[in-house]
């Protein structure tokens, strides 16, 4: 009988917190790359709005819209089988009211087929959390440096790093928590400070740029794989340079186009 894949679920994610064992989470935008990372066992795939920068050129996430986050989702999610697929919802399409919410992140999950949206904020939201889980839509919560308040923020800077920030951004986590999200990106924040929130939550902690204590990491996948050279952050480990790798090949290909080497008779057809 052929082997069943059936999507890691949020009810997994929990358990491997409880047995300490760290969840692997990485962006996709296509489902090319999502074969790829779904047959390398990744266990999450989000969506991430960060698509609004990395493959749009955008200076911001602010920018997406709900049918652009709607695409890319539907076609990570022709090409995941086991992983979890988590779309991210753009700006404005969950903090104005909570009908709009539930209209919104609902048309996600019925068009695209994943399996959870991602909301920006902590108690400001939370009450939008509890009205989405209510309605069977699970939520992961996201925290520290939220992108889509960057103006706010005064820019992509670390977060929680005086006493009065840190102590709202471990009320927001528990707010999340309480409010039924399924797990929390911490991104941006110091690690002694994510250690902390980590250990005070029952639901996974996924860090970007928090630390190693967390439950399990995110990065960007152009970015850990040295696809997207217009940026560069501490905490992003480049784990291969496929920029150079496609630039050598556009080159080789060029020279030989120009020579007259390519196509050789073994890619030609005689008749
Ligand atoms: O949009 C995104 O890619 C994200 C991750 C970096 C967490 O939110």
């Amino acid at each position: 009988m052929a082997e069943q894949h059936r999507p890691v679920t949020v009810h997994e994610l929990l358990g491997m917190k409880q047995r300490g064992e760290r969840i692997v989470v990485l962006t996709c935008y296509d489902a090319l790359f999502a074969r790829l990372l779904d047959g390398s066992g990744v266990d999450v795939l989000l969506v991430g709005d960060s698509v609004n920068q990395v493959l749009a050129g955008a200076e911001t996430t602010l920018s997406a819209t709900l049918d652009q986050m709607i695409y890319h989702t539907k076609i990570v999610r022709r090409g995941a089988e086991r992983a979890m697929v988590v779309c991210d919802m753009p700006f404005l399409t969950y903090q104005v009211s909570r009908e709009d919410a539930i209209r919104n992140c609902g048309r996600v999950m019925a068009e695209t087929g994943c399996h959870g949206v991602k909301l920006e904020g902590g108690k400001p939201v939370a009450e939008t959390v509890r009205a989405l889980v209510d309605v069977g839509i699970p939520v992961m919560g996201h925290l520290g440096l939220t992108p889509q308040s960057v103006h706010a923020l005064g820019g992509y800077h670390v977060q929680g790093r005086d006493e009065r920030t840190a102590e709202r951004l471990k009320q927001d986590a528990q707010a999340l928590e309480a409010a039924g999200a399924f797990a929390i990106v911490l991104e941006l924040i110091p690690a002694p400070l994510a250690s902390q929130i980590t250990k005070s939550l029952t639901i996974p902690t996924i860090g970007i740029g928090a630390g190693p204590a967390c439950d399990g990491q995110v990065l960007v996948l152009h970015d850990m794989l040295g696809l997207n050279e217009r940026f560069s952050a501490k905490f992003v480990k480049r784990y291969a340079a496929l920029a150079d790798d496609a630039r050598e090949a556009v080159k080789r290909f060029a020279a030989e186009v120009r020579e007259g080497r390519y196509p050789g008779p073994e890619h030609s057809f005689g008749k």
